[in-house]
């Protein structure tokens, strides 16, 4: 990339959509400084350790790291001072409202006005209320001491772990809200590698977009799961339902697999964030209430299922398989997985649980399950395994060898990705979502 189009970028914020931004960025030809206040993050990421687990990024942050297009610092100020574009990539947890919690936002915007030293783009990717754009500017404005101009623009992430730095590399839209003509072109030059199109809007606009997007997603998600338990009382299956809806491009096949739910560090939080900002501006939002019902409900089904069949919990033996929220990620944030096995150690089962990834992050939220080596060792003894998360590697397990280890020949399969014909010809009593 010629030097007239390698942008200075700043990234500040080094949890996951800073340090996937900071390496796509990187890789798109720019010159990229990450920025977070945790020195042992920094100094661990400027040797080269990537602490998160997510598909291709160690290698792109290598590639980077060598080729010095990508640095890490914890001198924020200095990091700012020396970027055009900086990109605020902090978290912002929910309070006890629901709400997100913007004091690193802020903190991140009083750091910028301390060292703004000349035009900046400050380009918000953080989930934030809609409004936040805007005082994010008045921030700036007021903590400057010398005038400076920038633009602050909104520019939501559609991330989805695992699949995140081609989420980023090749987007199904980009999103740029801002009422500056400056900042769009800048922007949209520093996108100009990206193929993607370009929606440019006002920034409460983007704002609602990102959060109106998981919304519905997580309604989808809801939505086929309460098919799927009207399908289990009528006797259809919910695969095949949601296979037939699908092919109605006006629906899609995407987001319309029964489970045990939707958990993550994205739609339960920007759920409820948007039921707040919708209970805030005096709008009822009783559908998407009803989303997170169904939700709740979903888990709890899962653990009713297991109960019923075994005449009861308190006792038994439960082999868990999966932990992580969905397969390929180590996350376990707001996981339908750790979910149900909590309720099911508080009815009084003993878990013993097995996750390819996700176990060093399970331990601390479940103190009274026991860990396992390999899904064998987590079956065996066990008056019921229990398929909460849908990793490959479940889909293929030696049944036959599960079911001698196991005490008695219960699967509750809660991602429906086994097969009821081959688990029952083993000898398994098999019990799906909706099917
Ligand atoms: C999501 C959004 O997809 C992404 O655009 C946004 O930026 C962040 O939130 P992520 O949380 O990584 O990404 O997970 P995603 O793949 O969307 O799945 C969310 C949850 O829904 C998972 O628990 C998953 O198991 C569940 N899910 C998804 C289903 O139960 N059924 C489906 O058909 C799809």
């Amino acid at each position: 990339m010629s030097s007239k189009t390698k942008m200075e970028c700043c990234v500040i914020g080094t949890g996951y959509v800073g340090l996937v931004t900071g390496a796509c960025l990187a890789d798109l030809g720019h010159s990229v400084t990450c920025a977070d206040r945790d020195k042992e993050k920094i100094e661990s990421l400027s040797r080269g350790r990537v602490l998160i687990f997510e598909a291709g990024l160690e290698a792109i942050v290598e590639r980077n790291v060598a080729s010095r297009n990508l640095g890490f610092t914890s001198d924020i100020r200095r990091a700012i001072a020396s970027c055009e574009f900086i990109f605020i990539t902090v978290d912002t947890p929910p309070d006890a409202e629901g709400k997100a919690d913007l004091a690193n936002v802020d903190s991140v915007a009083r750091e910028i006005a301390a060292a703004i030293n000349g035009y900046k783009v400050i380009i918000n990717k953080s989930t934030v209320p809609v409004g936040s754009t805007r005082r994010v500017q008045r921030i700036i404005e007021e903590a400057m001491e010398e005038y400076h101009e920038f633009d602050v623009v909104s520019n939501p992430e559609f991330l989805r772990e695992g699949t995140a730095v081609s989420d980023f590399l090749k987007p199904a839209r980009i999103v740029i809200g801002s009422d500056s003509q400056k900042a769009i072109m800048r922007i949209t030059g520093l996108y100009r590698r990206i193929d993607a199109p370009l929606l440019v809007t006002d920034p409460v606009s983007a704002e609602m977009i990102k959060y109106a997007s998981n919304a519905f997603l997580a309604t989808k998600v809801s939505y086929i799961n309460a098919i799927a338990n009207i399908c289990e009382a009528v006797g259809a299956d919910v695969r095949e339902v949601s296979l037939g809806m699908g092919y109605d491009e006006r629906i899609g096949f995407e987001f319309l697999k029964a489970g045990p739910g939707f958990g993550g560090s994205c739609f339960p939080k920007d759920c409820r964030a948007l039921l707040a900002i919708s209970g805030d501006s005096g709008y009822d939002f009783n559908l998407l209430e009803g989303v997170l019902e169904v939700n709740q409900e979903q888990q709890e089904r899962v653990v009713a299922k297991v109960e019923r069949a075994l005449g009861g919990l308190d006792g038994k033996n439960i082999g868990v398989l999966g932990l992580a929220f969905k397969a390929n990620t180590d996350d376990i944030r707001e996981s339908p997985a750790v979910n149900v096995t909590r309720m099911l150690l508080e009815k009084g089962a003993r878990v013993t649980a097995y996750d390819p990834q996700a176990m060093d992050n399970a331990r601390q939220a479940l103190p009274g399950a026991g860990f396992a080596e390999d899904p064998y060792q987590a079956v065996q003894g066990a008056d019921a395994m229990v398929l909460l998360t849908e990793w490959d590697e479940f889909k293929w397990l030696d049944y036959g060898r599960a079911r001698e280890l196991m005490e008695s020949p219960l699967i509750v399969d809660a991602r429906n990705c086994l097969d009821p014909v081959v688990l029952r010809k083993l000898g398994f009593h098999y019990e799906g979502v909706g099917r």
